[in-house]
């Protein structure tokens, strides 16, 4: 999976085309859908304030062609020094109440993106690479509150889904994040290689989940 040959030249290309990068890309999503199957569109960029990660994404589920003011707007802001995220909505840049309750699918603040692939160019993947290693990198981020707090101790997953403070490790996560669980596990996005789930440990995970 991680073949050195691939990785490399990888690398080299990221970093001598960072210049050249766009500071936004805009794709079609493969985790997030509207009810009826259509795609979602997102637009994403990063702004640096401070010590402050301000995540910024418009969403459309209503197609690349719909008004861009009518996009919804959301942003994640990570405080790296205090390592806590907050969550906001936004509708013409001022800030509005929270449509939907974003623990649901963020157990830790910013999600790694996967574009579909035909949705993008070679630069916007890179880019895209570049702010995953980012995601990945910040380790546990305190969530604001949400009411449901059913841990999941799978064994495999709770080796870096625990709160812990080393950098590869991550919020524990809950019942309530039974969409993206779902949908990690179930592409074998989760858990990363070299780890795997017992066929015993998979079915008791997605029972948990029901
Ligand atoms: C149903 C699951 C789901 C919910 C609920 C959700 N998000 Fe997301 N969000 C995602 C996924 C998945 C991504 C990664 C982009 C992609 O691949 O589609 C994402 C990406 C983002 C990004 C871009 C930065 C990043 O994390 O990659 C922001 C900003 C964001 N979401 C804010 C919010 C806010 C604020 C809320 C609550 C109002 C919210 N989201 C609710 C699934 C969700
Ligand atoms: C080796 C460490 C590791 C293991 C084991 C692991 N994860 Fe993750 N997980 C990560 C990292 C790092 C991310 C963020 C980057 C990404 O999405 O790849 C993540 C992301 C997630 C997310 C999105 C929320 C977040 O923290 O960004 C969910 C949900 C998730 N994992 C579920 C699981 C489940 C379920 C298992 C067990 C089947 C599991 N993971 C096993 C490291 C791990």
């Amino acid at each position: 999976m991680f073949k050195i040959e691939i990785v490399l030249p990888l690398l080299a290309v990221t970093y001598f085309s960072l210049p050249s990068l766009p500071l936004k890309v805009v794709f079609k999503s493969t985790e997030s859908k509207v009810e009826n199957n259509k795609p979602v569109f997102n637009e994403v960029w990063l702004e640096e304030e401070g010590d402050n990660d301000i995540w910024m994404m418009n969403q459309s589920h209503h197609g690349l062609d719909y008004p861009k003011s009518e996009w919804d707007q959301v942003k994640i802001i990570v405080d790296k020094k205090t390592k806590t995220t907050t969550f906001h909505q936004l509708k013409d840049n001022e800030e509005i109440p929270l449509k939907v309750d974003c623990n649901m699918c963020h157990s830790n603040g910013p999600r790694t993106i996967n574009p579909n692939p035909k949705s993008v160019t070679l630069l916007d993947k890179l880019k895209v690479l570049q702010w995953n290693i980012r995601i990945k990198s910040y380790g546990t981020l305190q969530q604001p509150k949400s009411d449901n707090h059913q841990y999941l101790k799978s064994e495999t997953c709770i080796k870096c889904h625990n709160g812990g403070e080393n950098f590869w490790e991550r919020s524990k996560i809950k019942k309530e994040n039974f969409l993206a669980i779902k949908y990690l596990v179930k592409n074998n996005l989760m858990p990363p290689w070299p780890f795997k789930l017992s066929e015993s440990e998979k079915e008791k995970l997605l029972n948990q989940l029901k």
